[in-house]
């Protein structure tokens, strides 16, 4: 079973490129399926779930050609199946977006309930109100979703909870659907955009996508086109957080600076200072940080997918801070792994209260889920010690290159066989947490 190994106190130094955002590129490869001609994507990341979901459209019958390793050529003029192997589709949560899609297109889907991260209840009713409003028959039975429809027509939908999955679910469904469809308390993350804006390219007609009142005009078909999916914010986060709690300095590249306001906010009354340049960010943390508090909220707000990863910065800074997490039930699995490496948290239902500390001490975590495994890592590089997290498969799903990125950087992390040998050499350097 691979590992990551990292012996903490480097300070961060230099550029980090960002890479094409997961959960766009989770979304708009599964919305090709509407698109009855080619479909070229590009700026895809190389992860795990991008592979698996394009093996998902494969065994569906879509023509499938990767022109580069970030750019890929879908077919859906070959589509045959209207359901993906419960295999695949239970390897992650994205699968669900072959509901809408297949329904939008066929009028017919059977499709396993989604896998995805553990964080609480994760239920689909809101997408299946979706469904159901635009006049499909939409069932929950041994483990799938069936929808079936003679006719899709457009309707007022509006969504009891802010959800980016049934935002852009119904979306799918309203396509091609007769008619229009506003949806009314629509989630307004940058990729719900992305995806509204593919769709477009690909000749749907999708208004307001970015504020709370979607309005999809029904069109007769999608000829297809050529798209580039937008950087992801949540790696670019990811690494900004890195360099502030490891008090480095580093340029973020290929970012755009207004997706990431929520945290460079918050970042700011940390005492990190962050520069705004056109498609970069400069993180450049030179002294001792004092902590905050923070609620996760949908976009605009400060972003659940970076909830872990500030908390672990938190720990090591000074004072008491609150974190929030008001989008999922249970998103604090992995505070119990933080806390072995001598971090100071409490959690309480929906909070978590931290208690800065001088410094975290290297130990062996394990990792819960995506997120998690970045915000372990951050333990990781500010750590006394040596760090080792199990688990790994998970980080390979969402962060391309993670380790490499990060080496590049100047942290002394290496990928390792459990029960491999050192090779991360063992450093005494502390990192003089600033
Ligand atoms: C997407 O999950 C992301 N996953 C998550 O990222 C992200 O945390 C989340 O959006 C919020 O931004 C992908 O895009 C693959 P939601 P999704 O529907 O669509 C409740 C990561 O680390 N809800 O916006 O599942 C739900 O339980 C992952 O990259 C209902 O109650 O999130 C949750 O509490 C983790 N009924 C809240 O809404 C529904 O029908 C937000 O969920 C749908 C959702």
């Amino acid at each position: 079973m691979e590992k990551l190994a990292i012996i903490g106190g480097k300070r961060l130094a230099g550029e980090v490129e960002i890479s094409g955002m997961k959960n766009s590129a989770v979304a708009v490869i599964p919305a090709a399926v509407l698109v009855d001609g080619i479909a070229i994507i590009d700026n895809l990341p190389n992860i795990k779930d991008v592979d698996v979901i394009l093996d998902i459209l494969h065994d569906l019958g879509a023509g499938i050609e990767k022109i580069t390793p970030n750019k890929v050529k879908i077919d859906g003029r070959t589509l045959v199946s209207k359901q993906p192997s419960f295999e695949l589709a239970g390897k992650m949560r994205a699968s669900y977006y072959l509901i809408g899609s297949l329904l939008g297109r066929f009028h017919e889907a059977c499709v396993p309930m989604p896998g995805g991260c553990l964080l609480g209840p994760r239920p689909i009713d809101q997408h299946i109100k979706g469904f159901r409003s635009l006049g499909a028959i939409a069932e929950i039975h041994n483990g799938v979703v069936d929808a079936k429809a003679e006719n899709l027509f457009g309707n007022n939908i509006y969504l009891d909870v802010v959800s980016v999955g049934a935002t852009l679910n119904v979306m799918f469904a309203a396509v091609l659907a007769s008619g229009t469809t506003r949806i009314e308390n629509a989630a307004k993350e940058p990729h719900v955009v992305d995806v509204a804006n593919f769709l477009n390219c690909m000749g749907a007609d999708i208004k307001g996508a970015g504020t709370d009142v979607i309005r999809v005009n029904g069109v007769e078909k999608l000829g297809g086109g050529e798209y580039a999916i937008i950087p992801d914010q949540i790696e670019a986060g990811t690494f900004m957080i890195a360099a502030a709690a490891t008090g480095g300095d580093i340029i973020v590249k290929n970012v755009i600076p207004r997706h990431l306001e929520p945290l460079s906010a918050k970042l700011a009354e940390c005492g990190v200072e962050i520069d705004e340049y056109d498609d970069s960010v400069r993180v450049k943390a030179s002294h001792k940080l004092s902590g905050t508090n923070i609620k996760t909220l949908p976009y605009p707000g400060f972003p659940t997918d970076l909830q872990p990863q500030i908390v672990a910065l938190l720990s090591i800074c000074e004072g008491v801070s609150v974190v929030t997490e008001s989008v999922f039930d249970n998103r604090f699995q992995y505070v119990d792994e933080i806390k072995k490496m001598g971090a100071n948290i409490k959690t309480d239902g929906h909070s978590a209260i931290i208690q800065g500390v001088n410094r975290l001490t290297g130990a062996s975590v394990r990792v819960t889920d995506l997120r998690a495994g970045a915000a372990l890592a951050i333990a990781g590089l500010v750590a006394h010690g040596r760090t080792e997290l199990s688990n790994i498969q998970y980080i390979d799903r969402g962060y391309v290159g993670f380790e490499e990125k990060l080496k590049g950087l100047g942290a002394q992390i290496a990928r390792i066989e459990s029960g491999e040998a050192e090779v991360v050499p063992q450093s005494n350097v502390s990192c003089t947490i600033n």
